[in-house]
């Protein structure tokens, strides 16, 4: 932190009216908030002025860097594959970083998958492994080191040493209706990236109901944002933007998205999640400088790593790596209904966010930080939006270890899925790549 101390006043004015921070202001800003020499009230009432007013390219590359800055960078330096991640603005049944993290090693590649918890209707990637008996995804900068090395993947935590101004102010915008502006959205994500050490990046950026961003123009514009701060700061990065329209898969939950996971890596996974996985794999390995990039079908050659047992195999030694047994019975829930078809005919539609908030409310997310989840509750599509379907015929399957909440998710989903008589028109998951 500079040694100089600025008039926070003075910088909140002058953003609030539109003017420009320097690099040493935002050094200091960063630094000075991160040891609580900034108050919150301050902060909060900067980001405001942010809120409205955005950020331009340097005080949004310098702002990133502040954060990275703010801690200790994961040193993935001299592993013996390239490394390259993914990272997924949150979606609906996504459980794509259990199959993906896997199948990349499987073909070359080294992938430090550190990932959140759920907060709100998305599930979170280490709720869902933490389902598996013995899994620990608290691991030390060390132990992330020896895992990659020895396996080529690990999904775990991103420690608090990690952009630790960046928790802060994601703390801070969660309470103070900042959080959806696309400059302080890039730069925390990115400074998570950036410290994470990875070498390439590639961001799965959702569009539409379950998504985080509804939008495709703000989606593309925050994909824009995204690899654009990646490439000025030497990280290869492309973003893929991609429907979120319905849930990913038909497991919306933690253990039941383990479960579907496996049934992807032993190549008996759903069309859609298969389709992801390859197209964001394929992205992967070409900015890795795999050599599966360079045959004639690279996603054919990913499909084959799903379906020859190789995915499978690294999932299975990276489970038993992070303590977890991978042959383990996955907990099952006790309370479950149905959702039935009201009509015969197709499913046109299912809304992703209602099917999401119902496996939550169910108990498979929390509402509060430190709220446990239920390993086993969640949703299953047992139709998917496309498929035929006769009245009365069971469409959804809502799990709950607690009977309570099954009801009102029946009454809610029951609006969730829309029925015709013509299937929807066949669309790509795929929507846009976004390259530097
Ligand atoms: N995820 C993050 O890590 N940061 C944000 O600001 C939003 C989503």
């Amino acid at each position: 932190m500079s040694a100089r101390r600025y008039e926070v006043v003075e910088l909140i004015r002058r953003k609030r009216d539109g003017g420009h921070l320097s690099d040493e202001e935002i050094d200091w800003l960063v630094g000075a908030y991160a040891s609580g020499l900034v108050p919150d009230y301050q902060m909060a009432s900067l980001l405001m002025a942010v809120f409205f007013n955005g950020l331009d390219r340097t005080e949004l590359g310098r702002l990133t860097s502040a954060m990275v800055a703010s801690g200790e960078r994961l040193d993935l330096e001299g592993l013996s594959r390239p490394t390259v991640d993914k990272h997924s603005t949150g979606g609906v049944g996504d459980k794509v970083s259990l199959v993906l993290a896997p199948l990349l090693a499987s073909v070359g590649a080294c992938v430090p998958q550190l990932s959140g918890r759920g907060l709100g209707h998305t599930g979170g990637t280490l709720d869902k492994l933490e389902a598996i008996p013995g899994f620990r995804s608290d691991l030390s900068p060390s132990e992330v080191r020896s895992v990659l090395e020895r396996v080529g993947c690990v999904i775990c935590a991103a420690g608090a040493g990690l952009a630790p101004a960046d928790r802060k102010l994601y703390a801070l915008r969660d309470v103070t209706g900042t959080v959806e502006s696309i400059p302080l959205i890039a730069s925390s994500i990115m400074s998570k990236k950036l410290a994470e050490g990875t070498a390439a990046l590639v961001l799965d950026v959702k569009v539409g109901t379950g998504a985080f961003m509804p939008d495709l123009g703000r989606a593309r514009e925050l994909g824009e944002t995204m690899v654009a701060i990646g490439t000025e700061h030497g990280l290869r990065t492309t973003a893929l933007l991609t429907r979120m329209d319905e849930p990913l898969g038909r497991a919306v939950g933690n253990g039941v998205e383990v479960e579907e996971s496996v049934a992807t890596l032993s190549g008996d996974g759903p069309a859609d999640l298969v389709e992801l996985t390859v197209a964001l794999g394929a992205e992967m390995a070409s900015l890795a400088g795999l050599e599966v990039a360079e045959s004639s079908d690279p996603g054919g050659e990913l499909r084959a790593a799903l379906c020859d047992g190789r995915a499978l195999s690294v999932f299975r030694e990276m489970v038993r790596a992070q303590t977890g047994d991978p042959d383990a019975p996955l907990p099952t829930a006790p309370h479950r209904r149905l959702v039935t078809a009201r009509a015969r005919g197709f499913v046109r539609s299912m809304d992703a966010r209602q099917v999401g908030v119902a496996a939550w409310r169910l108990g498979a997310g929390r509402g509060k930080k430190e709220d446990p989840v239920s390993p086993s509750a969640g949703v299953i599509c047992l139709r998917k939006p496309g498929e035929p379907v006769e009245a009365g015929e069971p469409v959804l399957e809502l799990r709950a270890d607690d009977p309570a909440p099954l009801d009102p998710a029946v009454e809610q989903l029951e609006g969730a899925v829309e029925i015709g008589p013509e299937p929807p028109a066949a669309r790509s998951l795929v929507l846009e790549v976004i390259r530097p």
